[in-house]
C-alpha cells in the first residue's frame, strides 16, 4: 500500500505532488510528506494524518520552493502511524531523500549491518534502512547505487529517490510494488497509479519488476538492474478523468454504487452478441474449455465473495467443480494443481500483493490463469495468462461495491459461455439468462432508488454491536459480503454465517434485539432459511429478511422485508447485495464514520 508521487520540470513541484497524493490517498492516508529539491539543498515537510495536514502545513505546497520533488502517502507497516515514520526519509547528512511502498522484508538484518557501521536510526520503518544503504553505496553514481542496493533488498518496493548532488535527476526503480511514469509538456511524473499523473499525461509507461527509471526534465531512460538501457513504448490511458471525481454525491462509495447499473452493462454487453456470448480475450477454444476438469478460483476480500458467489453458478450451470481460496491461504498450501485445472483470479486493483504471488505460484505450477481485473495495465493483467476485463471504470471509495458487482457479472459471462460450450446449457436457456442479464441494470437502479427505507431501517441500528448475517448457499455467499459492508465502514462487529451452522456454537451469541440479517433468494431454500430465523427469532433476535418478491411467507419468520425483483437464481447476487451495501453505507454515515477512508484500510493491498 502507501502512494508514492514524483515529478521533475519546469513547473513548481509541490503542488504537483500534492494534487498527485489526493488522488492516491486511498493507498492509505495515516501520514503524507513531500521533499524538493531547492537550490542546493532538500526540503521536506512531513505529518501524521490525511493529505489536508500537509496541505495546511504547506499552504498548498506555497513554502517549498523547486521543481524536482518526491510525496508520499502512508499506509504503516511498520512503525505506527507519526511524524517520525511518516515518509519521505533522509540519509544522515540530508543529501539523499526516498519514497517507499513495499516492504522490505530483510530490514533488520540490513539495519543490523549498517548500525555497525554508525548509521543512526530515527523512525521504526524499514524504509530508512534502504537511504542509509544508499548512502552507504553512494560514491558520485546514482545508478549505480540503485542496482547495488537492489541486489541486498528482499521485498518488496517502488522507490522515488533525489540525489542532492544531481539536482536535475530523479530516480525510481520497482520491485513487486506498482509505479508508472509518464511524460508531460515541461517536465515528467511518476506514481504508484494511473490517476495520480492523469491531470499531465494520457501517455504512460508502467515501470516493470527490478526496472530502474532516470528522470529528468526532458529525458526518461530505463536500465535494468546491470544498468542495461530498456527501450520501452507508452500506453495511452483511455479513462475519463471525471470517473475519477464525486460529481455531486456526498460521497464517493454512493456515487460508486449509483454507478452500479453501468459498471454491469459495460461488462456484459460487448460481450454479448446477439444470444451469443462472446469472450474473445478468453482465447480458448471450445476443445480447451471442454477439457476443464475443476477451476480454482484465488482471490482476496470481497473479490473472494465473489468468487465464492461463483462456485454455485459455475457447478449449478457448467457442473464444472470449483475450489475457491484466500490468496493469502493458497500461496503457502502448495495447492494440487492437476492438469485441466484451470486457475482464476479475481482483484478489482490487479496489484493486490497476494492475489499476484498466486497468480505467480499457479503459473509456475503449470496452470493456465485467468485474471478478472478492473485496472487496465495492472501487474495481475499483465502476467495473467488471459485477462478479462471488468468495466467498472475507476472505483476510489475503499469498500467495493461496483467493481464487485462487475465481478459478479463477468464471472456469470464465464459461467454461461462454459455451460453452453460444455452442452449443459440449451440455446433457449441460454437466451432465458441473456434476458434477465440485460434486466439487472434497470432492477439495480430500482432497488437504489429504495435507500430512504434502507436509510430509516438503518437509523435505528447506529448503536448495534453484533449483527450476523445468514444464508445458504449463494445466499451464504451474499452474507459473506454484506456482512463486510458493514463491518468495514462502520466498525460494527458482524459475522456471516451459513445458515445451518449457526447452531453449532454462534447461535448463544444472539440475545434480545441482536440484529439477524437473513438472506432468502433460492427457492429451494426458503423453507430451511425460515426454520433458521425462526431459531434465532425465538431466542430474541430481531430478524431482517432480504427476499424475493412474491415470499410473503417470509413475513412470518421476520421483522423487517426487504424485497428484491424476480431474476434467475444464480443472479440473485447482483440484486439482494444492493440493499445491503446500502445498509452499510446508512450505519457507517449515521455513526459518523468516514466512508470513503475507513480506519486502518487502503484501497490496494499492496503488502502480503
Ligand atoms: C472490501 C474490499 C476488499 C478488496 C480486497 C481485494 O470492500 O474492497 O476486501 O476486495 O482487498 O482487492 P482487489 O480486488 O483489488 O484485489
Amino acid at each position: 500500500m502507501c502512494g508514492i508521487v514524483g515529478y521533475i520540470g519546469n513547473r513548481q513541484a509541490a503542488p504537483i505532488l500534492l494534487d498527485g497524493l489526493s488522488k492516491l490517498e486511498y493507498r492509505g492516508y495515516d501520514s503524507a510528506g513531500i521533499a524538493v529539491h531547492s537550490v542546493d539543498k532538500i526540503n521536506m515537510v512531513k505529518s501524521k494524518g490525511r493529505l489536508k495536514v500537509l496541505e495546511e502545513l504547506t499552504h498548498n505546497g506555497s513554502t517549498l520552493n523547486g521543481t524536482v520533488g518526491i510525496g508520499h502517502t502512508r499506509w504503516a507497516t511498520h512503525g505506527s502511524p507519526s511524524d517520525q515514520n511518516a515518509h519521505p526519509h533522509f540519509n544522515k547528512n540530508n543529501s539523499i531523500v526516498i519514497v517507499h511502498n513495499g516492504i522490505i522484508e530483510n530490514y533488520l538484518k540490513l539495519k543490523k549491518k549498517l548500525e555497525k557501521k554508525g548509521y543512526e536510526f530515527i523512525s521504526e520503518t524499514d524504509t530508512e534502512v534502504i537511504v542509509h544503504l544508499l548512502d552507504y553505496y553512494y560514491s558520485g553514481n546514482p545508478l549505480q547505487a540503485v542496482t547495488k542496493i537492489m541486489h541486498r533488498m528482499e521485498g518488496s518496493y517502488a522507490l522515488g529517490i533525489i540525489f542532492s548532488d544531481h539536482p536535475n535527476e530523479l530516480y525510481a526503480v520497482r520491485k513487486d510494488s506498482p509505479l508508472i511514469v509518464g511524460k508531460t509538456e515541461g517536465g515528467n511524473v511518476v506514481a504508484s497509479d494511473v490517476p495520480a499523473v492523469l491531470k499531465y499525461t494520457r501517455n504512460v509507461y508502467f515501470v516493470e519488476n527490478e526496472e530502474i527509471v532516470r528522470m529528468t526534465r526532458d529525458e526518461m531512460e530505463f536500465f535494468t538492474v546491470d544498468e542495461e538501457p530498456i527501450e520501452k513504448t507508452s500506453v495511452e490511458i483511455e479513462w475519463d478523468i471525471n470517473a475519477a471525481e464525486k460529481g455531486g454525491y456526498e460521497h464517493f462509495m454512493l456515487k460508486e454504487m449509483y454507478e452500479q447499473p453501468k459498471a454491469i452493462t459495460d461488462t456484459f454487453s460487448p460481450r454479448l452478441k446477439g444470444q451469443d456470448i462472446v469472450i474473445e480475450e478468453l482465447n480458448m477454444s471450445d476443445q480447451d474449455i471442454k477439457s476443464i476438469e475443476k477451476i480454482m478460483i484465488v482471490a482476496c476480500g470481497s473479490a473472494y465473495h465473489a468468487g465464492v458467489t461463483s462456485k454455485y453458478v459455475f457447478e449449478g450451470l457448467a457442473k464444472i467443480p470449483v475450489e475457491v481460496d484466500l490468496a493469502s491461504e493458497f500461496r503457502y498450501r502448495n495447492p494440487l494443481l492437476r492438469e485441466g485445472t484451470l486457475v482464476i483470479v479475481i482483484s478489482q486493483s490487479g496489484e493486490t500483493a497476494d492475489t499476484l504471488a498466486a497468480l505467480r505460484e499457479a503459473k509456475e505450477l503449470g496452470s493456465r490463469v485467468l485474471g478478472i481485473v478492473n485496472v487496465v495495465g495492472s501487474s495481475i493483467a499483465r502476467e495473467a495468462d488471459n485477462v478479462m476485463y471488468t468495466w467498472a471504470g475507476p472505483e476510489i471509495a475503499v469498500a467495493t461495491t461496483k467493481a464487485y458487482s462487475a465481478q459478479l457479472i463477468a464471472l456469470y459471462l464465464l459461467a454461461m459461455k462454459f455451460a453452453c460450450v460444455r452442452g449443459e446449457l440449451t440455446d433457449h436457456e441460454l437466451a432465458a439468462m441473456v434476458e434477465d442479464l440485460k434486466a439487472l441494470p434497470a432492477q439495480v437502479e430500482m432497488l437504489l432508488n429504495n435507500k430512504n427505507k434502507i436509510q430509516r431501517f438503518a437509523n435505528r441500528y447506529l448503536a448495534a454491536k453484533d449483527v450476523f448475517f445468514i444464508g445458504r448457499g449463494i445466499d451464504y455467499a451474499i452474507s459473506l459480503e454484506g456482512s463486510l459492508k458493514l463491518k468495514e465502514i462502520s466498525y460494527i462487529h458482524s459475522e456471516a454465517y451459513a445458515a445451518g451452522e449457526l447452531k453449532h456454537g454462534t447461535i448463544s451469541l444472539i440475545e434480545e434485539g441482536t440484529l439477524v440479517a437473513s438472506v432468502l433468494t433460492q427457492k429451494q431454500l426458503y423453507k430451511k432459511m425460515i426454520s433458521n430465523m425462526v431459531e434465532v427469532r425465538t431466542r430474541g433476535a430481531f430478524v431482517l429478511a432480504v427476499t424475493n418478491e412474491g415470499n410473503v411467507e417470509v413475513e412470518r419468520a421476520a421483522d423487517y422485508v426487504i424485497y428484491i425483483p424476480e431474476t434467475n437464481k444464480y443472479f440473485a447476487n447482483s440484486l439482494a447485495i444492493i440493499p445491503l451495501q446500502l445498509f452499510g453505507y446508512y450505519i457507517a454515515i449515521g455513526r459518523g464514520c468516514d466512508v470513503d477512508k475507513p480506519r486502518n484500510l487502503a484501497k490496494s493491498v499492496t503488502v502480503e
